[in-house]
């Protein structure tokens, strides 16, 4: 396994161009299941999470093609013969869940094994199972797999969620968009990504009104066609690089990104007194004065982002004060706290909430990367750190961040990626 290795207290200088986003690719990858046919994804990152999505896809038969002329993913679903979700690529990546909709919509079964646990909580897929139930699905939990089926078409209902869930929303999108009659999605998630989602299934010929809104009405049809569709640009990558240069006090330009995706963070940056300029498709953020403290709280889009806690804590670590963080999507997501002590940071963790004493510097320290947006934190506290961090387990950077030290040493890191031995 990998390690990262990171000489810190550089300001980053320059511009990064940001990939596409991961979790739009997801579901759009998955959405490929509901039409027979070749359908096109254009700005499809190259991650790890991206390759077990093809992975899952080519268990079913779908095969795949990567077009070097204009770089686009070709997802020939025309033949599906297999219905199963394995353990093995499940347990890699939650985000598999995103298959059992469209299986179920277009084979009328599926055999997906449950998540399990998880770094950052307990995560159920209660709601997508209930959802299902409601279009009339019937399912059993046997040696850790949900079997679904689902007698004829599925049949449109209301559901409403606890929750706003972004993947039970899109799976349960994907599914009513073949279901026979309306399916009315209330209290449904806002994210970018189910917007882009809507938009490709729309593109294959569903009828979907409420785009944006948290009450989604799907209009079944009989076939959808296959479809071309573009992944939006990764506001959680962007969002990375935006505090990465906060946290370094230098200055950076990202592009290639959706501004309007991200107002969240810009008030607590611009709070923090950071010099945030916005552009129609690029960010430019800029330090010259030392970091105020801020509060944050995460919440559903359009809230601050719970994929941004982990980042945005790691930032607080360099305040002149104190900064209360508090997590509200997920229960136990704050495994970066004891890493980012290791490198001197002052954090005590009181319940759903982190007390952050900004301590003005931080020094670099062995730590090890825990989930995906942890490790993230991790990047950002040693690029701004004295000293070097030696990141281990690397390989959750690699699940979302397209080329991480590429991008970054383009912009003046000293950072760079070891084979470990002994892991
Ligand atoms: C998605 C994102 C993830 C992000 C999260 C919250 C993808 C691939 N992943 O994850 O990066 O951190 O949204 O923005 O898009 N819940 C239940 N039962 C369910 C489903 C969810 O109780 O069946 C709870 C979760 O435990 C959590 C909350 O609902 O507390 C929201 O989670 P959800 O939006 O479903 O997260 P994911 O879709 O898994």
């Amino acid at each position: 396994m990998d390690k990262i290795i990171i000489e810190g207290g550089r300001p980053l200088h320059g511009t990064i161009k940001v990939s596409g986003a991961k979790n739009a690719a997801l579901p759009l990858m998955a959405a490929a299941i509901l039409a027979p046919g070749v359908h096109v994804l254009h700005n499809v990152p190259d991650l790890r999470d991206t390759r077990t999505m093809l992975k899952l896809l080519a268990s079913f038969g779908i095969k795949w093609q990567w077009r070097e002329a204009d770089q686009a993913l070709l997802l020939d679903a025309t033949t599906i013969d297999n219905v199963e979700a394995s353990y093995d690529l499940v347990k890699t990546m939650r985000a598999s869940v995103l298959v059992l909709g469209p299986l179920l919509a277009r084979m009328g079964r599926a055999r997906v094994s449950l998540p399990g646990g998880c770094a950052i909580g307990a995560r159920p897929i209660d709601f997508h199972i209930q959802g299902l139930a409601r279009l009339g699905v019937v399912s059993t939990l046997e040696s850790g797999y949900v079997e679904g089926s689902v007698d004829g078409r599925l049949k449109g209902n209301s559901i409403y969620f606890d929750i706003p869930s972004v993947t039970g929303t899109e799976n349960l999108l994907m599914a009513a968009a073949l279901a026979e009659g309306v399916t009315e999605i209330k209290n449904a998630a806002r994210e970018p990504e189910i917007g882009n989602l809507i938009d490709m299934l729309t593109g294959m010929g569903a009828r979907i009104d409420g785009r944006d809104t948290d009450c989604l009405v799907v209009r079944g049809v009989k076939k959808l066609r296959p479809a071309e569709a573009t992944i939006i640009p990764d506001r959680i990558e962007t969002g990375t690089y935006l505090i990465a240069a906060a946290a370094t006090g230098g200055e950076l330009t990202v592009t290639a990104c959706n501004p309007g995706h991200l107002d969240a963070l810009f008030e607590k940056l611009r709070t923090a007194g950071v010099e945030v300029t916005v552009g129609r498709n690029q960010i430019s953020v800029c330090r010259r004065q030392p970091l105020k403290s801020v509060d944050i709280k995460t919440l559903p889009y359009p809230g601050f982002p719970t994929d941004l806690q982990a980042q945005i804590m790691a930032l607080m670590c360099l305040g002149n004060g104190l900064s209360v963080i508090t997590e509200t999507i997920f229960e136990n997501r704050f495994m970066h706290v004891a890493e980012l002590r290791r490198m001197g940071a002052n954090i005590k963790v009181d319940g759903h909430s982190a007390i952050v004493k900004g301590v003005g510097s931080l020094t670099g320290a062995p730590v090890m990367a825990t989930d995906l947006r942890a490790s993230a934190s991790l990047v950002i506290a040693a690029l701004a750190a004295q000293g070097e961090t030696e990141i281990s387990r690397v390989y959750h950077l690699d699940r979302g961040y397209d080329n991480l030290v590429g991008k970054l040493v383009g912009v003046g890191a000293v950072i760079r990626r070891e084979a470990e031995q002994n892991d």
